[in-house]
């Protein structure tokens, strides 16, 4: 495995690739990689002759007072982990090269509808520095297929729209969330939770999976199922943001009955946020 860290030496080996008509898979991330990613590298090298991991922890997707300098930076562990995957490069870029202008003056992208509601109620512009950070990604790194976890499932559907809306030939793949065997979505995030807030933690998924299988036994008012799921949730000591019930393709609300349905939650446990979502 490589590992490059600028935007000319990511194009010459991505370049040699191309003539040599070899596919490009790209795993955008953040780093302190987990089963989850390792997941995405997985798909990633299945679906290309070639795979890229970048890892960049991205300044303009974390609002005043989150966790930008607290995410945790973990590069040689996961430069091993990925050496043991079918990683061909890992990039690795400074601030400088995805933001040549600086974060505030750089060209932004969003994507108005689906980045609306949901996890953007909660935290503003977080979705316009997630398309804006993928966009560059993309251009520099020009892949083939590009690879998402669906546990970031309103980040995945912004990507979709992007991708469609400018345009580019970039397959999207989406995959299945990985899970602890409590059932609580990895994330790099769960370190946040101390012992006793872990154990807690998987009452999320449970919650989500409680609403989903009332969706499926019975047509129901779609805002009582939320509201119960919320005081649920709150019980078990979370502070909920949202609990929803939308239509899986475009995340509007939608009737009951009305299918493909997917049920999304974000709520705060200690000093974690955690998403986590069903599909219906
Ligand atoms: O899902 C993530 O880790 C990040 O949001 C991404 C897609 C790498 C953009 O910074």
């Amino acid at each position: 495995m490589q590992t490059v860290n600028d935007a000319g030496g990511l194009r010459a080996v991505v370049g040699r690739w191309r003539r040599d008509g070899q596919r490009v898979a790209f795993v955008p991330t953040m780093g302190n990689l987990h089963q989850g990613h390792l997941e995405l590298v997985r798909r990633a090298a299945r679906l290309a002759e070639r795979v890229v991991v970048s890892i960049f922890v991205n300044p303009t997707q974390f609002g005043p007072g989150e966790d930008f300098d607290a995410y945790p930076r973990t590069l040689e562990d996961d430069r091993e982990l990925l050496q043991r995957e079918s990683t061909d490069l890992l990039f690795t870029p400074g601030v400088e090269t995805l933001y040549p202008g600086g974060t505030q003056q750089t060209t932004r992208i969003e994507v108005p509808g689906m980045s609306r509601g949901l996890c953007d109620a909660f935290r503003p512009g977080h979705f316009e520095g997630v398309a804006t950070v993928v966009a560059r990604l993309f251009n520099l790194v020009q892949p083939d297929v590009a690879v998402f976890g669906e546990k970031d499932y309103q980040q995945l559907a912004v990507i979709r729209r992007m991708v469609r809306d400018l345009c580019w030939p970039i397959d999207i793949e989406g995959v299945a969330t990985v899970r602890e065997a409590d059932g609580l979505a990895m994330s790099s995030r769960n370190r946040y939770l101390d012992e006793a807030q872990r154990r807690r933690a998987p009452r999320l998924y449970q919650t989500l999976c409680e609403v989903a299988e009332s969706l499926r036994s019975a047509p129901a008012a779609h805002e009582a199922l939320e509201a119960r799921a919320m005081e649920s949730l709150e019980q078990a000591g979370f502070v909920p943001e949202y609990v929803s019930i939308r239509h899986a393709d475009t995340l509007l609300p939608l009737a009951p009955g009305e299918r493909p349905a997917v049920v999304l939650a974000a709520a705060r446990l200690g000093s974690a946020r955690l998403i986590d979502n069903v599909r219906v």
